[in-house]
């Protein structure tokens, strides 16, 4: 506890600097910076090699920090509080004497919130009189990172602190809905659409399927170890990389379970651990057998296919 405590006051020193800093997240670890800074918001795009064009989520302690950047509607508040804080993102309108850097938002009217549940970030915002806005803490096109480790394994010296907060409990990256127009799903995540329907009670768009990408982070490759996957495997070849929703009683050296009896919330927390693990094995090829497209599934096969476009 003394030591999260000094852990705060060093990345809040060093935000204020306009510095990056790796922060845990319930979902992933984010690249952290003042997001009404054209400074340090400028850095996280060159770590990240990230295109310009890709814009920033902005990460709020309260609705009232909020309400000084965006417009809020009925929608907004009946998910808020259903959902937060928690892992899902909304698309507002983004007000005109707002103070966000024009490099989150890419100069659109629009912009991306979320309110992160771990506690230890809770606490760093609420030092802070800015947001913070953070993409996933990973290159760009990488997967996410889930661990204070993995943010290492991805910017090694060349970011000045990562704020740890043990390992991300969701493990893949918040939904993202947006509240512009008619409810629109722009990213299957942390709460599962049928949840956020049941809070709504009407129809809710699901834009994946659209050729337009309303989200530029939706492109096909993407969340990618940098190595081939073969998805809907039976069998997997002696030099490939077995991924298996469950424990199983045969059991090869190269088998990876996402977890013990098919608990889809369980092996979405370990997709993104599986890759790095058998990346830094030094596989060559993966080959994942059929995971149930229902629930959590559905995430897991959204980031499974992308990664697959490799
Ligand atoms: O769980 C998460 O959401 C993590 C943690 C760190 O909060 N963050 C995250 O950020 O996944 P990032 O940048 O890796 O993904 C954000 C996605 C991108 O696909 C981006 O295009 C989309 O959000 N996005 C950001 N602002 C948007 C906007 N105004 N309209 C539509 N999509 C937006
Ligand atoms: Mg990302």
């Amino acid at each position: 506890m003394k030591n999260d405590l000094s852990n705060i006051k060093k990345s809040k020193y060093l935000l204020d600097k306009n510095e990056c800093v790796g922060i845990p997240t319930e979902t992933v670890y984010g690249l952290a910076a003042n997001a009404y800074s054209d400074i340090a918001t400028s850095k996280i795009f060159r770590l990240k090699k990230r295109s310009k064009k890709n814009p920033l989520i902005v990460h709020y302690n309260n609705i009232k920090m909020l309400k000084k950047d965006c417009h809020t509607n009925d929608y907004f508040y009946k998910l808020y509080k259903k959902f937060c804080p928690g892992p899902i993102t909304f698309v507002l309108k983004l007000k005109k004497n707002s103070n966000i850097s024009k490099n989150v938002t890419n100069n659109k009217k629009t912009l991306a919130v979320r309110f992160p549940r771990k506690s230890i970030i809770k606490k760093l915002l609420k030092k802070l009189n800015y947001p913070l806005a953070a993409p996933s803490a990973n290159i760009s096109k990488n997967i996410s990172p889930v661990s204070k480790q993995d943010v290492e394994d991805e910017f090694g010296k060349k970011i000045k602190f990562i704020l740890d907060g043990g390992s991300s409990e969701i493990g893949l990256e918040s939904t993202i809905i947006s509240l512009i127009n008619q409810p629109e799903i722009l990213r299957l995540g942390g709460i599962e659409i049928t949840r956020i329907k049941k809070i709504l009670r009407s129809n809710i768009k699901y834009g994946l399927k659209k050729k337009k990408i309303a989200s530029p982070g939706q492109e096909k490759v993407h969340y990618s170890p940098g190595i081939p996957i073969r998805l809907n495997a039976t069998k997997a070849k002696p030099h490939e990389a077995f991924i298996l929703i469950k424990k199983r009683k045969l059991s090869g050296k190269n088998f990876f379970y996402l977890c013990k009896n098919k608990n889809l919330k369980k092996a979405a927390k370990n997709l993104y651990k599986t890759l790095r693990m058998i990346k830094k094995k030094k596989y060559k090829n993966i080959a994942v057998e059929k995971i149930p497209n229902n629930g959590f599934g559905e995430a897991i096969n959204d980031r499974l296919f992308r990664a697959s476009k490799f």
